[in-house]
This record gives structure tokens, sequence and C-alpha cells, in this order.
């Protein structure tokens, strides 16, 4: 089961994040009366911090029991443990570590420091992820660049061709460092929600192309995953601008 997206327009790029990170803890507190434990994808990106940094703040997040949260990151550069252009290194500033989850719960995508190659870390997070239901995330939060990439599954690479795999290994990527590691379409599609976050008026085409009708994936990554129960597209007004509004202007 596929859904089609919701786009939810906020006034700012900080409303944005603290909307989001009100409906996250939600959404947390809803996955733990379903199941025991509420799985989470992250993601790198201004946006991905600033969404921690309000859950940080959010007055119901105790409502969350954190040491049930399974963490994992959409992508990761591959760059050694602590480094601050990692992802998670970047989340963790954002306050990662102040919300009392499980630190054995909390899927790091190993670097150079802990692994022989960025194939060997991808096969490595694929097999945690097998061993925890291969991605089945309740909300998977996805930042989008300009060029309309996700996680690090950018557009007209090869890494996106990759079949029957979790995560992948990307060299070359076009934005720096390039040598990444990512989840796959694949993994990314076996989620209940997937929440794209996007603010900044560069992000306008990508937004527009990404929900075009008949948007292709392997030209527009952010066309691509979609959650079985929700696909959301949580934008500032700077983000949405280019997209028709439905209003009729002469009304
Ligand atoms: C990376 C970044 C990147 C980021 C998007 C959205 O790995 O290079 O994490 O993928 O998530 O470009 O960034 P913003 O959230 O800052 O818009």
């Amino acid at each position: 089961m596929s859904t089609s997206p919701v786009v939810v327009v906020h006034p700012s790029k900080q409303s944005l994040a603290d909307a989001a990170a009100a409906r996250l803890v939600t959404a947390l507190v809803d996955a733990q009366t379903r199941q025991p434990e509420a799985q989470l994808a992250l993601t790198g990106g201004s946006m991905g911090s600033a969404v921690i940094a309000s859950v940080t703040a959010v007055p119901g997040r105790s409502a969350v029991d954190w040491s049930r949260v399974r963490v994992w990151w959409g992508d990761e550069r591959y760059l050694a443990s602590g480094d601050p252009d990692r992802n998670d290194s970047q989340n963790d500033a954002a306050g990662l570590a102040t919300l009392g989850l499980d630190p054995d719960k909390v899927h790091r995508v190993s670097g150079p420091d802990r692994s022989a190659t960025a194939e060997a870390s991808a096969e490595a997070y694929s097999e945690t992820l097998r061993e925890h239901g291969q991605g089945g995330f309740d909300v998977v939060l996805l930042g989008v660049g300009p060029d309309g990439h996700v996680a690090s599954l950018f557009p007209h690479h090869e890494a996106q061709r990759v079949k029957n795999a979790v995560a992948v290994a990307v060299h070359h990527s076009p934005k720096p460092p390039p040598d990444r590691v990512s989840l796959t379409f694949e993994c990314l599609e076996r989620s209940r929600e997937v929440w794209f976050l996007v603010a900044g008026d560069d992000k306008a085409p990508a937004v527009v192309a990404a929900l075009a009708d008949g948007a292709d994936r392997w030209d527009v990554p952010a066309s691509g995953p979609h959650g079985s129960h929700a696909t959301l597209w949580l934008v500032d007004e700077d983000a949405a601008s280019a997209l028709e509004t439905g209003s009729d202007p002469t009304g």
C-alpha cells in the first residue's frame, strides 16, 4: 500500500520544525501503543537537526518512552565517528542525546574508523536493519536537496539502481563528501509514514518537481518514497512558493 503526498505549509522554517517535532512526539506515542518499540529514521541537513532541537522543547515529549525508540539514519556521510560533518554528529549537537534514548537502540552507520569500506559499512548496517524488520520504520524523516535528492540517493546516480538491498554504498556523490551510505528506495518504501522536511526558496523547484504528476525518481529522487499510511510534505512558505495553490486569483 502506498499513500499520496499531502502538503502542509508552515509560515517559517522555525514553525515548520516546531510543528514537525510536535507531530513526531504524537506519532511516536501512537507507535508505542501499537507495538513495544517505535522505529524512527532521522535525516541530516539543517531541517533534521532543527526538528531534533524542537523535539527537546516539546512540552509533551515525556509522553514518549524514549528508551523504546529505535533510531536509524536514512543516510550517513562516510566519515569517522564524531566527525562534525556526519549527520549523526549534527543531530547529536542538536540535542539527540538529551532525549533519554537507549544507546544500544541508536544505530549509527559506521565510518572509516569502524569499517574497511563504505560497502562493508552498508552491509553491516543492512544486517542490523534486517534484524529489526529491514526498515519498517514508523516515521522516516527526509530532508530534500535543491537537486531533489533524498537520503544519499541523487538524481541519475547509479546507487539508485541497486536492487534487493537495504542500504548501499554511494561513491562520487555530487555533494561532498563523495562517499556515503544510504538506505535504498526499497527500504524507505517499507515505512509507515514518510515525512519530507523542506524549507527555503532554493527548494521550491524541487518541491514542484517531486510533486508533479508522473515525476520519475531517477530524475527527482524525492518523488520516490511513499509511506504505507502517510506521505507528508512538511514545508515552509518559501519552499511551497512555486506550488499551485488552487486558489482563484480573480475570485
Ligand atoms: C547531506 C545532507 C543533505 C540534506 C539535504 C537537505 O547528506 O549532504 O544531509 O542530504 O539533508 O540537502 O538539507 P536541509 O535540511 O538543510 O534543507
